[in-house]
């Protein structure tokens, strides 16, 4: 691992170590002459010499894993796309929800270098052989679907999309783009919830499979990918696979790597909260201290949410946890997620983080099924009562008992959204046990009413 020029961020000053200035340095949206005039476009025209299943097996060499939350590797995800499915659209949906709390490093690139975002767009479209793309905005970024409305019409002016577009080549396919703007819940960004929302219809999380690749939107087959994981792939059509795997790291736990540079949208008590490029496998201390500036005041740090609330939380003795794809088994959280953490000092009341998170998964939860719909409840019940001090340690075992029984990994749900409740309430009481059992009753007294 070592630290890098800035790659997806190079046209955007202040995201990377040494000059970021939390986010208020000069900056405005490259426009499709400025990215034309620095390089930009030149990857979509190198992709478009190659053979589309070259440009899918370049990326799957290259080990691109999802900077949406999953880390799937794209061009795997890419390979199962059916080759022959008969006439019809075939599509791609670009997951720009970002509605968990912490996460903003995808704004970032449609703010700044919305073009960035669509040559990744069109270089997946010609290796996949898709003709739609749906951008798929979270509802409460306004400006950032003005910003992306007027990108797109400048991509269909300037040859890209549209009839005779990609480049203007003979024969070249012809990608129609649009943008899709969500009305603002959470479970629409979990990829099936996004596909109902873009039909028209209630974001309700899809049981797989069938998966996407084979019957996703209206029934035809389909990619979903993150912003960030489409803008990743325009610099390694541009510089190959040998340099994007000098950047980041190899997993130390025999798995898979963790290739590349990633966007880390660092929130809470630090001196510079922003969005930083930094390489897979940067220590989070190394965040804070050299391109946050430190703890905010001086303080001592005490925990993080790891990457989006969701993911859990790093204790006390894992500030110097690796940013990377192993960081789920190696710091017992649900994994790396958006890689964007939100850091706590010392006087941060966990219960009541605990407390507040459940609020957010009890409200964001979409109903279908029982154990999530109940369960979140029951624990955002359960944890109000321990922060006013009302509950047993019976209370705090039952805390347990509900986060553990419910998600997909025991099996219990459709979707992802119920494993975050659990894995942010179970770390939270894990590493911060002792926070709560202070906070509460070694046991239920009963008042006893007398009959007489
Ligand atoms: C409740 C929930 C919310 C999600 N929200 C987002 C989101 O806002 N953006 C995103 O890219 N992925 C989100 N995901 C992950 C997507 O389901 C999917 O894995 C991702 O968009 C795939 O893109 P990638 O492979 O490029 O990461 C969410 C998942 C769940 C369970
Ligand atoms: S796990 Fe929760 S959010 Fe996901 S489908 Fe079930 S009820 Fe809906």
């Amino acid at each position: 691992m070592r630290l890098t020029e800035p790659v997806l961020t190079k046209r955007i000053p202040g995201c990377v170590p040494g000059i970021n200035d939390g986010g208020t340095a000069a900056r405005s949206t490259v426009s499709f002459a400025q990215y034309k005039a620095t390089g930009g476009y030149a990857s979509l025209a190198k992709a478009l010499d190659m053979e589309p299943a070259k440009v899918i097996e370049l990326v799957k060499e290259a080990v691109v894993r999802g900077r949406g939350g999953a880390g799937f590797p794209a061009g795997l995800k890419w390979s199962f796309l059916p080759q022959d499915d008969g006439a019809g659209h075939r599509y791609l949906c670009i997951n720009c929800d970002e509605a968990e709390p912490g996460t903003f490093k995808d704004r970032l690139l449609v703010d700044f270098d919305p073009h960035l975002i669509l040559e990744g767009i069109a270089i997946a479209c010609h290796a996949c052989r898709l003709d739609t793309a749906y951008f798929f905005i979270r509802g409460e970024y306004h400006h950032q679907a003005k910003v992306m409305e007027k990108a797109i019409q400048e991509a269909y002016a300037g040859g890209i999309f549209g009839k005779g577009g990609l480049m203007r080549r003979p024969g070249a396919l012809s990608v129609d783009c649009f943008l899709h703007r969500s009305a603002g819940a959470y479970i629409c960004g979990e990829e099936t919830g996004l596909l109902e929302a873009i039909e028209g219809k209630r974001g309700w999380p899809r049981v797989k499979p069938p998966f996407p690749a084979v019957k996703g939107l209206f029934g035809r087959p389909t990619i979903i990918n993150n912003v960030e994981t489409l803008a990743a792939v325009v610099p390694i059509v541009e510089k190959g696979v040998a340099w994007w795997k000098g950047i980041g790291v190899e997993s130390s736990l025999g798995g898979m790597p963790s290739y590349g540079t990633k966007l880390m949208g660092v929130s809470g008590h630090v001196n510079r909260p922003g969005v930083f490029e930094a390489p897979l496998g940067v220590k989070l201390s190394t965040l804070v201290n050299d391109y946050c500036g430190g703890m905010r005041k001086g303080k001592r740090f005490k925990g993080a949410i790891a990457g989006g609330v969701s993911m859990g939380v790093l204790g006390t003795d894992q500030f110097d946890a690796a940013m990377d794809f192993d960081i789920g088994r190696a710091c017992n959280v649900l994994g790396l997620g958006t890689a964007c953490p939100t850091i706590f000092d010392e006087d941060t009341d966990m219960v009541m983080v605990a407390r507040n998170i459940a609020r957010f998964f009890k409200n964001e939860s979409c109903g279908q099924c029982t154990p999530c719909r109940e369960g979140s409840g029951w624990i955002y019940k359960l944890l109000c009562r321990i922060e006013q001090g009302q509950a047993t340690t019976a209370d705090l075992d039952l805390l347990l008992e509900l986060g553990m029984s419910m998600g997909l990994t025991p099996g219990t749900t459709i979707c992802g959204l119920a494993d975050g409740n659990n894995w942010a309430i179970r770390t939270i009481v894990g590493k911060f046990r002792g926070e709560f059992e202070k906070r509460v009753k070694p046991k239920f007294v009963p008042v006893h009413v007398s009959a007489h």
